[in-house]
């Protein structure tokens, strides 16, 4: 059994009947279109909602803009970090602007960020030209609430604390025709300390195997080959369903989907990494040779305080472990940098993970204090200068050597997955090996959104040429 609302999107597919019918009969009156432009702050999990908006805007009858010189701006917020909140509250000004020469625009403030009192709070206060604000919780029910604006007129505002609601089936716009990222669960319920997700994304929801297989059936038959798969720890999967089941499980029924090439996922947790799951990472031959897996510190005495559930140690173990199954695959990770009480000793042993574990790429943050998290009251933050410091050392490490694991396939045939033109030389196309390193090629438009086998041919460091195999 589904565990989907079906009422609730039968419900929100009648508002969009009615929302087409407003917007038809303003477009036979003025002669124009209204047009629409979704600008997204976030990680891949709000990307996926942009489009789930941008597809709801179509069906009822908006065209996308290039530009936010538009008739209805979206922004979808990302709070991880104070410097996405920062960028929105620029942006806003900006649209201010915009407004001021557009009357009849429309703005609308949705996404992580909206899930903050103190941010709403400061929308109502100070920005009083936005119309709709909507959370993550109820983006399914954005036709129902920009119907409400356009009927009343008022600032809309709709936040709901959490759900247990999953509704899915409602239209969504694929940026890509080829590639597309799946919901697999929603919600997070580690609550590492640094980490304000858990708090407005709500708790973990997943949804059942049955949906997403057939929601990626009917991707594939609609010209999909790649998919990934999304959650903030995937290899938690399945853990709040009855009867239980694992991420695993779920790959080896993805595995079997007819016309699917390839699998990527983000991102996993290490504390979830099993035997299981690194076999089936092995034995796969759609899963792709990428594994995303954050390490935010090599300490394990720091860890421990962001409540991360696992050891240096143990973090090696299964980097070795991966390394020793699956040849060549990549490892990338997410590292953050001077987390309360972090001494230099902790920063070393981070500086020791990174030399141990080889990355091909990492992503290095500053630490941010979000209000409400527990690290936000741990004593002893780390001064901004000594973080900086210590930040800049990690990034040059990190650079030096994901650029030697790089070119390490030159002379080798790999499958490439085409995706788009060359910008700077369109006589080129560019796509990626399954390990996600680019690739250029000569090629041409038709080629996009299939799998070619290539002879990578020369390293240019973080990509290749390459030229098609016979
Ligand atoms: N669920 C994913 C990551 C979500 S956020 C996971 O657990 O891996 C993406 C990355 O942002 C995290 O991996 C972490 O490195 C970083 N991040 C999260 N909160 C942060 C904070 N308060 N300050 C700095 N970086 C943070
Ligand atoms: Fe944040 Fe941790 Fe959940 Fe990732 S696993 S979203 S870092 S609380
Ligand atoms: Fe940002 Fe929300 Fe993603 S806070 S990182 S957009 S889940």
């Amino acid at each position: 059994m589904s565990n989907a609302n079906i009422e609730e999107t039968k419900q929100q597919l009648h508002y969009m009947e009615q929302l087409h019918d407003m917007i038809e009969e303003k477009v036979q009156k003025t002669g124009k279109r209204p047009t629409y432009k979704v600008v997204n702050f976030g990680c891949q999990m709000n990307a996926k909602d942009a489009e789930k908006l941008s597809g709801i805007l179509n069906k009822i009858g908006y065209v996308e803009a290039e530009t936010e010189e538009a008739d209805f701006v979206l922004y979808n917020t990302c709070t991880v970090r104070e410097n996405a909140n920062l960028k929105v509250y620029g942006r806003l000004g900006h649209l201010k602007t915009l407004k001021k020469k557009n009357p009849d625009m429309l703005i609308a403030l949705c996404g992580c960020m909206m899930q903050e009192q103190e941010v709403v709070d400061k929308i109502k206060e100070s920005y009083r030209f936005v119309d709709i604000i909507f959370g993550t919780h109820n983006i399914f029910k954005f036709a129902e609430l920009l119907k409400a604006r356009l009927d009343s007129g008022e600032m809309i505002i709709d936040i709901w604390k959490d759900t247990t609601e999953i509704v899915e089936d409602l239209p969504a716009e694929r940026k890509y025709s080829f590639k597309c990222g799946v919901n697999i669960m929603y919600g997070c319920n580690n609550f590492c300390t640094y980490c304000i997700v858990p708090y407005v994304r709500g708790r973990e929801r997943s949804r059942e195997i049955a949906d997403i297989v057939k929601e990626v059936e009917q991707l594939v038959a609609d010209g999909v080959v790649e998919v990934m798969l999304l959650g903030q720890n995937v290899n938690s999967y399945g853990k709040t369903l009855e009867p239980k089941v694992s991420f695993a499980d779920l790959l080896k029924e993805l595995d079997k989907v007819e016309g699917l090439e390839r699998i990527r996922f983000m991102t996993p947790h290490p504390k979830d990494i099993t035997d299981d799951f690194i076999e089936v990472l092995a034995n796969s031959k759609k899963i792709c040779n990428h594994l995303h897996l954050p390490l935010q510190s090599g300490s394990t005495r720091l860890l421990k305080k962001m409540n991360r559930h696992y050891t240096k140690e143990r973090y090696l173990e299964i980097v070795n472990q991966v390394r020793e199954r699956i040849p060549n695959i990549a490892i990338t990770t997410d590292i953050i940098v001077g987390f309360p009480g972090e001494t230099e000793e902790d920063f070393l042993e981070t500086m020791d993970v990174v030399e141990k574990a080889q990355y091909d790429g990492a992503f290095t943050f500053i630490y941010s204090k979000r209000t409400g998290t527990p690290a936000a009251v741990m004593p002893d933050q780390v001064p901004e200068d000594v973080v900086k410091e210590r930040f800049d050392r990690l990034l040059a490490r990190v650079q030096e050597i994901s650029s030697k694991s790089h070119g390490q396939l030159q002379g080798t045939t790999q499958t490439v997955l085409v995706e788009e033109v060359n910008h700077q030389d369109p006589s080129m196309v560019t796509g990626r090996l399954t390990n996600n390193t680019t690739v250029h090629l000569k090629g041409n438009e038709q080629m996009i959104g299939k799998i070619f086998r290539v002879n990578l041919v020369e390293s240019k460091g973080f990509y290749y040429i390459g030229e098609l195999a016979e």
